[in-house]
């Protein structure tokens, strides 16, 4: 959804060109500039492989936000940075990166009411009390196991509110060789650098996700965004009516 009313982040005035891959908006970088190298470099590789200012662009303008497994939070800030009229809240089991995600919203002059992070379980799920106008999940799921993701997306999908919507960006297995790829690289960031926490590496298949949104009552609708990219990047849209 185009950001009309909202307050896109002024252009970088020096580092990468507008337009590549490894250019980011001036709040982003001003966000993790004082965090360690280690995490700089992280979230500074993961804005170029992956589509963020994609999924981004299909969030309602406004309204509450709830990102599952956010990370560094390097979507909570890009979603929060790039509206005014979003609160934003993320999620995740690591203690340590939202730590640094707590930082890094303070860096960009995001306060508690704009963007809040709090630490989770791995079984917590969204109260059943409370909608949400979106909720994000962005490639947490392969490393819950597949039954554990199916039921942390029905659950997110019965947080969304009528209107609203759940955006799930996972990775295409029917790309065999992108997949296979992608899989080499998690089990590496999972078992031997220990970049991110998870019990497993294994890709939930599409269809079984469309299913899940589907039974939820979301009308549900596939974007390829893995053009350019060597990760066979997909995101499902679901919509509640
Ligand atoms: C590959 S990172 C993606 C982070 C972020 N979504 C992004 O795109 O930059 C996966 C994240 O999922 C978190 N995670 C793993 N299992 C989880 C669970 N059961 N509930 C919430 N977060 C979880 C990890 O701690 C990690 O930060």
């Amino acid at each position: 959804m185009s950001t009309g009313s909202t307050a896109q982040t002024p252009a970088e005035s020096s580092g990468p060109e507008r337009g590549t891959r490894w250019h980011r908006p001036a709040g982003i970088v001003r966000a993790y500039q004082s965090e360690p190298w280690s995490t700089r470099a992280h979230t500074l590789v993961r804005w170029a492989s992956i589509p963020m200012d994609a999924v981004e662009q299909e969030l309602p303008d406004s309204g509450e936000v709830l990102e599952i497994g956010c990370g560094h939070g390097l979507f909570s800030l890009t979603a929060a940075l790039a509206s005014h009229d979003r609160r934003v809240i993320g999620t995740d089991i690591d203690g340590a990166k939202l730590v640094e995600a707590r930082r890094a919203a303070q860096a960009a002059g995001l306060n508690q009411e704009r963007l809040e992070f709090q630490q989770v379980e791995a079984d917590w799920r969204p109260p059943s009390d409370h909608l949400y106008d979106a909720v994000v999940i962005i490639d947490v799921l392969y490393l819950l196991g597949i039954s554990a993701a199916l039921n942390l997306v029905a659950a997110a999908a019965r947080a969304v509110k009528p209107g609203g919507r759940l955006l799930v960006k996972e990775m295409d297995t029917t790309l065999r060789a992108k997949a296979a790829w992608c899989s080499t690289q998690e089990l590496i960031s999972t078992k031997l650098t220990r970049v991110t926490e998870g019990e497993t590496v294994q890709l939930v298949p599409l269809d079984a996700l469309r299913a899940v949104m589907q039974e939820a009552d979301l009308e549900v609708t596939t974007q390829a965004l893995d053009r350019g990219y060597v990760h066979p990047h997909a995101l499902l849209i679901g919509q509640r009516r």
